[in-house]
């Protein structure tokens, strides 16, 4: 439980958030479209902590919030098309997903293990002094408990997550209002609309010529029902008490396993292991994984939602 701040946009108050930020502890701000449950992008923990924070029951990936360009060229490939979107829309309610960079410090939990990144560069002032103080990218989904709606006053935050979250930044109510508008560009330059938002489909082909293709024409998915969230190679079987011949053995807790999400059976620990452990499999080049049980509760039921995803055949 947190005895939840409400701090001003003060510059002792920003030096407080970014320093709660830096310890891991999860900061809502303010951005021109709702408010942002930020914490610390390339830390495994402070990012389980905004899932648990929220009670989402699932591993949706999560947009980087940067403070300028060059934070963003740290973390994703720019091609042409975002370049060109970037110039005319950021700082601003506008999202892309690029492709990740080799070696992005980024958490697996913020990308919930796909080679893309969902990046923006809010334009409110607080959250771009907040960015920038801290000095790297915030994970933000919207302030709310999972399943309501969005936060666009710092009392709603208060009222949803009060007690959930170290502090609230406060910068009065959100102009926007609505989450932004989510694009997708393609290494061959496609680009797809995602996410309909404040910035249209008119809007990016009079600032920028670019015209959009919708995500559904091409059979890809909306996002947060997204089929191509990543899975490891081999073939899962879940709540395996122990491996059969031949399998390896993802543990938690005590059941010991050829890796294990959380030798001291902590929810938040195995979360924040979950993406790197998948990975780590296909690297073991497993071919046959058995998974130990999972409690079913609080970070627990995200986590054995993304093993049953993980789990469930494949094309
Ligand atoms: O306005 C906004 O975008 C707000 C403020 C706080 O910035 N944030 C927000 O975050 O709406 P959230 O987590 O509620 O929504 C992020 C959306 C999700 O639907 C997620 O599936 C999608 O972005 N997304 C994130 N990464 C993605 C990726 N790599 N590929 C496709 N979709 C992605
Ligand atoms: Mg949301």
């Amino acid at each position: 439980m947190w005895q939840t701040r409400k701090l001003d946009g003060s510059d002792a108050a920003l030096d407080e958030a970014a320093a709660l930020l830096r310890s891991g502890a999860l900061v809502a701000m303010p951005t021109e479209t709702v408010y942002g449950l930020a914490g610390d992008a390339c830390n495994d923990r402070a990012v389980a902590e905004i899932y648990a924070a929220k009670g989402r029951p699932s591993f949706n990936p999560l947009i980087a919030h940067v403070a300028d360009l060059e934070m963003a060229g740290q973390l994703v490939e720019l091609p042409p098309q975002a370049r060109q979107l970037a110039d005319a829309f950021w700082p601003g309610p506008l999202t892309l997903v690029l492709p990740l960079k080799a070696g992005a410090a980024v958490s697996g939990l913020v990308t919930a293990g796909l080679p893309t990144l969902a990046i923006r560069m809010p334009a409110h002032p607080l959250a771009r002094a907040l960015i920038a103080r801290h000095g790297g990218p915030l994970a933000a989904p919207s302030a709310n408990p999972s399943g309501r709606i969005s936060p666009t006053l710092a009392e709603h935050v208060m009222t949803g997550l009060g007690g959930r979250i170290a502090a609230i930044l406060d910068g009065g109510p959100c102009t926007v209002g609505l989450e932004s508008t989510i694009l997708a560009v393609d290494p061959d330059g496609t680009v797809r609309l995602l996410r309909p938002g404040s910035i249209t489909a008119e809007d990016v082909r009079e600032r920028t010529g670019i015209t959009l293709s919708s995500g559904t024409d091409k059979g890809i998915e909306a996002p947060g029902q997204m089929l191509s969230h990543y899975a490891p190679k081999g073939t899962m079987r879940l709540e395996a008490k122990a491996p059969a011949p031949g399998e390896t053995f993802l543990g938690f807790g005590p059941s010991g396993g050829d890796l294990n999400l959380s030798p001291s059976g902590d929810l938040t620990e195995a979360a924040a292991n979950l993406f790197r452990a998948m990975h780590e499999l296909d690297r073991m080049n497993a071919k046959a994984i058995a998974v130990a049980p999972i409690p079913d509760t609080g970070l627990g039921r995200a986590i054995n939602d993304r093993l049953r995803r993980a789990a469930a055949p494949r094309d």
